[in-house]
């Protein structure tokens, strides 16, 4: 794959579960919108948060495959389930085989990058996919970057299955978020900054902030994302040189196109059109 198309450029692959990483998508066009952009969502094996490890891997591992093929130099997890179980093998072992010269990112090391500056107690919170808080990834990252801090995980299991049926809205969204906040706050009251350790969470983002205390800071990656992509595309030129400059942004789901569509368009805020794909 290397060789063939080492002269060609492609459009920056954004990969989630489902619907969650539109959220990250949204604030990378609206940043960065000279870019050609695919984003692959595996809505039809969504969610990922109560797999396996290394399920979430090898699911991850054929999105990124996929995204290659389609010409993508570099791809973006804009999956925390994904980036906490699947990241760092992809890295380490897939792509020195398989395509030395792309690169995959991740969501979560951005993400812990921001908190120095938001913190006040560096009491921090995560509500993330089950996946996400057992890996130990966000406490991992927090303590390298800030070794005082403390950082309390708390797994939200029905908030993925919400969003993905359209249900955020919902009163039955109201009980669940209620629920897990006040689970976490219980857990540290000193708490004054939560990540949204799941892309997609900002679409509950109303309800969350209405059961936090008030003023508590609310991190949610979409930007964080987007202003780090941006980073990273000036500091390496020879990946940003492979990413073509259409302003065009196409969708792939692996589930009923017409079902994506509806929701995503919701999502975007614009007609969004996909194309249904097999992994
Ligand atoms: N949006 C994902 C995340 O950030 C995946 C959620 C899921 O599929 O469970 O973790």
């Amino acid at each position: 794959m290397e060789s063939k198309e080492i002269n060609e450029v492609g459009p920056i692959g954004i990969f989630d579960s489902g619907y969650g990483g539109l959220t990250v998508l949204r604030e990378i066009v609206r940043q960065l919108p000279a870019y050609d952009y695919l984003y692959l969502g595996d809505n039809a094996r969504a969610p990922y948060g109560t797999r396996s490890f290394d399920i979430v891997y090898r699911f991850t591992l054929e999105a990124v495959r996929y995204l290659f093929e389609q010409g993508c130099h570099l791809v973006i997890l804009a999956c925390n389930t994904a980036s906490a179980k699947a990241l760092r093998t992809i890295q380490q072992v897939d792509l020195p085989a398989m395509a030395p010269g792309r690169r995959v990112l991740g969501v979560i090391r951005p993400t812990v990058e921001v908190l120095r500056s938001l913190s006040a107690s560096g009491h921090i919170g995560v509500f993330g996919t089950p996946g996400t808080i057992a890996s130990g990834s966000y406490d991992m990252e927090i303590h390298k970057l800030y070794p005082s801090f403390s950082c309390s995980g708390q797994a939200c299991p029905m908030w993925v299955p919400l969003v993905e049926n359209g249900e955020a809205g919902g009163p039955g969204a109201d009980y669940f978020v209620k629920k897990n906040v006040d689970s976490l706050m219980m857990s540290d009251s000193e708490i004054d900054t939560v990540i949204l350790g799941c892309t997609h969470y900002p679409l509950l983002v109303d309800k969350i902030r209405k059961y936090l205390p008030e003023g508590t800071g609310i991190v949610s990656q979409g930007e964080i994302v987007a202003a780090s992509l941006e980073d990273y595309l000036c500091r390496h030129p020879e990946i940003e040189h492979c990413c073509s400059r259409g302003a065009v942004v196409r969708y792939v789901t692996t589930e009923d196109p017409a079902k994506f569509d509806n929701l995503a368009s919701m999502f975007m805020g614009e007609e969004v059109t996909s194309t249904q794909i097999v992994l």
